[in-house]
């Protein structure tokens, strides 16, 4: 279990590097590091200085905590994720996002990579969640409830939080970028399925599967805080050519999408925020 006092040491050396409270934030997937990179008056700390927060030689990717700004957005932003398969306990896998959450986010907008099950996706195209299937076999919130996160019984009916999925709708559209909707099955991985998994996931009405982002959902629900996700189909799932999968391949196909995925998302973080700072100024 995560408590208060440990997320809050995590926020008290990020605030002493960066003042200002973030507006919203970003989860950055598979290929998308780089736009963390980007962001305008950029600052950015290693996972090691921070409190609490998974190492960044397991994370895999880079492990850099980011702050900045898209526009006048203050954003801040998690470059490299923890993941169960790595052999972290969930109340680490979802400690970056509570640390978002403690910031003062009120939005947080995660990415990933899945590979496509519904019939009509294809490689590169991008797909919000609007549900998602956690079959995972394990919850962040199992432990003891610290009621001063969040309810020990948390709603899972907006997990996808209704706002932020019409935000990408018209960031999407705004963007350019064509983006498909459709549930998301987690998995623990890090094999990847089998065709008989796939056809499994299909009947129970999953459009894509991966390995990450629903325990972030469900802690940021936990705790309140707005989340929604899009994923980069990087290819479509086991047996559904003859292909065998091959994560160089994952790679690729995220490198492909990253102009069309930053481009959207960026949108998105822009119109997130100006949402909730529309909405702190009306209350
Ligand atoms: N399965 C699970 N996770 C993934 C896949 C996949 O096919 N592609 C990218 N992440």
């Amino acid at each position: 279990m995560t408590t208060l006092s440990e997320l809050d040491e995590a926020v008290r050396v990020i605030r002493h590097h960066v003042p200002a409270p973030p507006t919203v934030g970003v989860v950055l997937g598979s290929g998308l590091g780089g736009w963390g990179d980007a962001l305008a008056d950029l600052v950015k700390l290693p996972y090691a200085e921070i409190p609490g927060m998974p190492r960044a030689a397991v994370v895999g990717h880079a492990g850099f905590f980011c702050a900045g700004r898209v526009g006048d957005v203050p954003v801040a932003c998690l470059q490299g994720r923890a993941h169960l398969y790595e052999g972290h306990p969930l109340a680490k896998v979802v400690f970056g996002v509570r640390v978002l959450a403690r910031l003062g986010c009120r939005a947080v907008l995660l990415t990933n990579a899945a590979g496509g099950i519904h019939h009509g996706f294809a490689a590169g195209d991008l797909m919000l969640l609007i549900d998602h299937l956690n079959l995972m076999g394990k919850n962040p919130l199992v432990g003891p409830n610290d009621d001063a996160l969040g309810k020990r019984f948390p709603d899972m009916t907006y997990a996808h939080d209704p706002r932020l999925l019409e935000l990408a709708r018209a960031a999407a559209s705004e963007a350019g970028v064509p983006l498909r909707e459709g549930v998301y099955a987690a998995l623990l991985g890090p094999s990847y399925e089998t065709p008989a998994e796939i056809r499994m996931l299909r009947t129970l009405g999953a459009d894509a599967v991966g390995m990450s982002t629903v325990p972030e959902i469900i802690a940021l629900r936990h705790m309140g805080v707005p989340a929604a996700a899009i994923s980069c189909i990087t290819n479509l799932a086991a047996g559904l050519t003859r292909r065998e999968l091959d994560h160089a391949e994952v790679e690729e196909t995220a490198r492909k999408a990253r102009a069309r995925f930053s481009a959207l998302l960026s949108a998105w973080v822009r119109r997130a925020g100006e949402d909730a700072a529309a909405r702190s100024s009306a209350s």
